[in-house]
């Protein structure tokens, strides 16, 4: 047995995402697809995620129909209690770079567990873009490397142009800039992009801030690789991917990978399986509340897995919700409100038994897919944005941190496909905008939001541009492999 598969000319795919749900469930999406093409994959989960998706999915179960396919773990490095959430996030960088890299290298070397005979050998890496410590050990082991970024192309893109901001001096932000002042410094975004929808980390008023540091440097890495894939369609950003490409030529541009998943596994199967990737305990009693409220009457909230909230803004947005008198699904995650979640005041809890359901998880994808559903109050998560993109459910825009400032930019002022809320939490406002979006201003937002559901929809049709990309992909891992 060992002799046939270490013979064996199968390409054989290392996928290494950064842990975090949002980097680790569009990343198994695309080991998905890779097994569905006769790819081997092997998936590098750090140890707590791994032990995540155990408890709370099946995902082992639904990947066994892919001889190919096996998981792997490795440590993160941090300890076990760590929160790995909001501003704490930046801390597995340090120590991943410090612990798991060396540890990565001798899983690679020969007699290491991704090297000793009993699968073939691993023939192309996709690393998480965030993690260029990889490309350093793939050159060493003489395997091509591909990063995967989980960002848009046009945070991407502002990423890249972070040196030349500094350059012209809107970096760092001073105490007396105009937030609204628009910005030169990102080629064919100067029309829209304000210093305040740069990416929360351009914020620091010190650059040697760590989060600044890592998205910058990591940014300007990625030529070393052998190419750049991106979860986002040619029809929503056209304009980013032309910029890009003028840096990094070898791009795929390969979403919306849920999309693309779903159409791809249709074409194999008459009713595909329903999957989930979530590191918490998915609630689907919220199915069943939207199953009994009226057609487009509900809007769904949720932030994200990483996102905190202060009390201030949680009772400021729970006032916003009951006072619009709109039906309202919010997620709220455990240990996600920082401080005092205690003495809510009693009109918000009579509001939200009357109009209101809460879960700590949601099926989302579903959740959004659902008729009740009319739209969605969002942090801007990237991976958030193309499944309301793909259900067509406008959104009102609340960015957190990090790439959601320039994804609510763009939905609110390019694509027009809701409003940008960025930097405000007052109840009044929120009241407004959601009549707004759910009544008021709805007209406005049913063209455009119809229409990039269908472009989306069709860039992963048969011939479309990320059907397209895909393929070369695939193409490109298995000739990679000779
Ligand atoms: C973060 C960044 O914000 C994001 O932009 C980046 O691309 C990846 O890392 P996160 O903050 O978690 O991710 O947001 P998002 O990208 O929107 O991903 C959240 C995922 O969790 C989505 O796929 C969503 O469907 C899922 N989710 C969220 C659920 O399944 N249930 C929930 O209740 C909430």
């Amino acid at each position: 047995m060992e002799d046939t598969l270490s013979q064996s000319n199968s390409p054989h795919v290392l996928i290494f995402p950064f842990p975090v749900q949002g980097h680790v469930s569009c990343m198994l999406k695309l080991a998905e697809l890779l097994c569905l093409s006769g790819v081997d994959v092997t998936f590098l989960n750090s140890d707590i995620i791994h032990r995540r998706l155990l408890r709370y999915t099946d995902v082992v179960s639904r990947f066994s129909c892919y001889p190919g396919f096996r998981f792997e773990t490795i440590s993160d490095g941090l300890p076990t209690d760590h929160p790995r959430s909001g501003n704490r996030v930046v801390d597995i960088f340090d120590s991943i770079k410090m612990v798991t890299k060396p540890m990565f290298r001798d899983m690679l070397l020969p007699g290491g567990c991704l090297n000793c005979g009993t699968r073939p050998p691993v023939t192309s890496v996709i690393a998480d873009g965030i993690m260029c410590f990889t490309i350093d050990v793939a050159k060493e082991m003489g395997i091509p490397i591909f990063l995967f970024r989980t960002v848009s192309a046009s945070c991407f893109w502002a990423f890249y142009c972070i040196p030349k901001l500094i350059e012209s001096g809107d970096l760092p932000i001073k105490e007396d800039d105009e937030m609204d002042r628009l910005l030169n410094g990102v080629t064919g975004m100067e029309k829209y992009l304000r210093l305040r929808d740069l990416p929360s980390f351009c914020r620091a008023s010190d650059l040697s801030d760590q989060g600044f540091q890592v998205v910058m440097s990591e940014t300007q890495e990625t030529y070393r690789a052998n190419g750049l894939i991106l979860n986002t369609f040619e029809d929503l950003e056209e304009s980013a991917l032309t910029q890009i490409r003028k840096h990094i030529p070898n791009l795929y541009a390969i979403g919306p990978l849920h999309a693309n998943l779903k159409s791809r596994l249709e074409a194999h199967m008459s009713s595909p399986p329903r999957s989930s990737n979530s590191l918490w305990e998915e609630d689907r009693t919220c199915m069943t509340w939207l199953d009994e409220q009226a057609p487009k009457s509900v809007i769904y909230v949720s932030f994200g897995s990483m996102s905190m909230l202060n009390r201030e803004d949680l009772i400021e947005l729970w006032y916003g919700l009951v006072n619009s008198n709109k039906k309202f699904l919010w997620v709220i995650r455990p240990n996600s409100v920082a401080g005092d979640g205690r003495n809510i005041p009693a009109h918000l809890l009579e509001g939200t038994m009357k109009r209101g359901y809460m879960v700590r998880w949601a099926p989302q994808e579903d959740v959004l897919a659902h008729q009740a559903v009319g739209g969605f109050l969002t942090h801007s998560g990237w991976n958030s944005t193309l499944e309301s993109i793909v259900a067509a459910v406008p959104m009102i825009c609340w960015p957190y941190y990090a790439d959601q400032q320039v994804n609510s930019r763009l939905v609110g002022e390019v694509w027009k496909l809701g409003f940008d809320m960025k930097d405000i939490c007052d109840r009044v406002i929120i009241e407004n905008v959601i009549k707004d979006l759910m009544d008021r201003k709805r007209d406005k937002l049913t063209r455009p939001v119809d229409r990039m559901m269908k472009l989306a929809t069709r860039s992963v049709a048969e011939g479309g541009t990320s059907y397209t990309s895909l393929n070369r992909l695939i193409e490109d891992i298995k000739t990679s492999n000779k």
